[in-house]
């Protein structure tokens, strides 16, 4: 695990650097993102880099981590709403490539057709990823099985209380969400976590010098062979590197 600590502003240059490397490699990429707070500055600079003509997404195939059940594509605090008008409306992405785990159809079939499809396409080449204060990586609470594939999970009272921000009251917040397993994050070939902030220093803490357990999902990042993490100064701060 290769730990750097730059500003938010920094994070964002050099992570959308890494992206930019892997897509004049590899073209066809296939990427894995995720939601919430922490990617946005990152997702302007791939929007940035995109207008410049630096990069393009016109071969690629994505693949996001998770999405609320319960909420229609068209719900504006879905995840499939979120990464269409935070990113993918601004660059050359085509629609038919975009695979985020449905909120709606969460069968069993639908939920292995997921780790299907992602296979299909030849597996994740990199998979960016937050944090939870509580060590959870796409929604993957503390305790889940660290070989899950693709699954639903009950949120944590806590991770809800978080979320509430983006919605009108904590009662509007879906109690369940469907999330690439552990093990399904675990196979994309290059992981990319993000921190920032002091709320997630103690996740921080236990990802990085804690065990390994299920405890702290992202631990796990220890045992995979390219895994960065990328920390602004406050969520480094418990670090005793
Ligand atoms: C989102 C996701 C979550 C978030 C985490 C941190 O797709 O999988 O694990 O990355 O909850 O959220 P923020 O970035 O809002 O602090």
């Amino acid at each position: 695990m290769k730990i750097i600590i730059d500003t938010p502003e920094g994070i964002a240059e050099q992570a959308a650097a890494i992206y930019k490397e892997i897509l004049d490699e590899k073209p066809n990429a296939v990427l894995g993102f995720a939601t919430g707070s922490t990617p946005l500055d990152l997702y302007a600079e791939l929007i940035n880099l995109y207008k410049a003509g630096e990069i393009s997404f016109k071969d690629v195939t994505t693949f996001n981590l998770d999405e609320y059940v319960g909420l229609e594509p068209t719900h504006d605090q879905s995840y499939r709403y979120f990464m269409d008008t935070n990113l993918f409306n601004h660059i050359d992405l085509d629609p038919e490539s975009v695979h985020i785990p449905s909120g709606i159809d969460t069968s069993a079939d639908a939920l292995a057709g997921y780790d299907q499809a992602i296979a299909e396409a030849g597996g994740v080449d990199m998979q960016l990823l937050g944090i939870g204060c509580n060590g959870h990586i796409g929604f993957n609470e503390p305790g889940t099985p660290l070989e899950s594939l693709t699954h639903v999970v009950e949120l944590t009272q806590n991770t809800r209380e978080v979320n509430a921000r983006f919605f009108d009251s904590l009662d509007d917040v879906p109690t369940h969400a469907a999330t690439m397993g552990i093990k399904t994050v675990m196979n994309a070939r290059k992981l990319l976590l993000i921190a920032l902030g002091e709320s997630k220093a103690d996740a921080i803490k236990a990802t990085v010098e804690g065990p390994v357990t299920a405890d702290c999902p992202a631990s796990v990042l220890q045992l995979h062979p390219d895994a960065i993490v990328f920390c602004d100064e406050a969520a480094a701060s418990k670090l005793s590197l």
